[in-house]
């Protein structure tokens, strides 16, 4: 068993295969219509699961983004690992959140639909609101759709700080998946995990 305190190096976050990035890549898989063909942003891509989820499925393009280069490198590995084609898939490791411009670039070459996925991302009030902004101007600037895969961490949930964000959405709840036990026990207890789609 293992916990982000247990790991060696700072803020590990790539480093474990989160409960809501389980749902958000166990949803891709079970939806290749949905993604097949499609532009896909993984934002906070950690371990790369999503990505590659959206690959083997038949993303036209997918855009690996992560903060944490080790994230991206961990990625690359897992994809290789997994012997998928990394030709669609692009890496980047700017904050997404201050560089609008590339998010525009990338789904400007594409006249289907587009998606921004997030696993386990909402895991800070202060960082949620920051996010929420910015994917209301995704949405806005590119119509983007937005999944999110979270197993009701508190900036997601609670009254308190869903009344506390300036952008407003609609959350809609789209799927939800029962999680293995050790994953409940290295998660604190939180037995499922969803996957939403935020209209804003
Ligand atoms: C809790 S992990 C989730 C990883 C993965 N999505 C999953 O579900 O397994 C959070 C990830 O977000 C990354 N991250 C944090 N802030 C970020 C930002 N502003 N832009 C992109 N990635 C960020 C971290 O480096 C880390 O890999």
């Amino acid at each position: 068993m293992s916990t982000p305190e247990a790991c060696p190096m700072a803020d590990p976050y790539w480093a474990f295969y989160w409960p809501g990035g389980q749902a958000m890549t166990r949803f891709i898989l079970d939806h290749r219509k949905t993604f097949g063909g499609k532009h896909v942003i993984d934002f906070g891509a950690g371990c790369g699961s999503a990505s590659i989820a959206a690959s083997l499925v038949g993303a036209s393009r997918v855009l690996v983004n992560d903060i944490d280069q080790y994230a991206l490198l961990a990625t690359l590995l897992n994809f290789r690992l997994n012997g998928v084609s990394v030709n669609n898939v692009s890496f980047s490791q700017e904050n997404l959140l201050e560089k609008d411009l590339v998010v525009k670039n990338f789904f400007a070459e594409s006249d289907e639909e587009k998606f921004i996925i997030l696993g386990d991302m909402f895991y800070d009030s202060d960082f949620a609101a920051s996010l929420f902004a910015f994917l209301k101007r995704s949405q806005k600037s590119s119509g983007t759709r937005v999944f999110v895969g979270d197993p009701d961490r508190h900036p997601l949930t609670e009254k308190r700080s869903l009344e506390s964000y300036r952008t407003k959405f609609e959350k809609r709840l789209v799927a939800e998946y029962s999680l293995p036990g050790y994953v409940i026990r290295e998660h604190y207890g939180f037995n499922t995990a969803k996957v939403f789609e935020l209209v804003f």
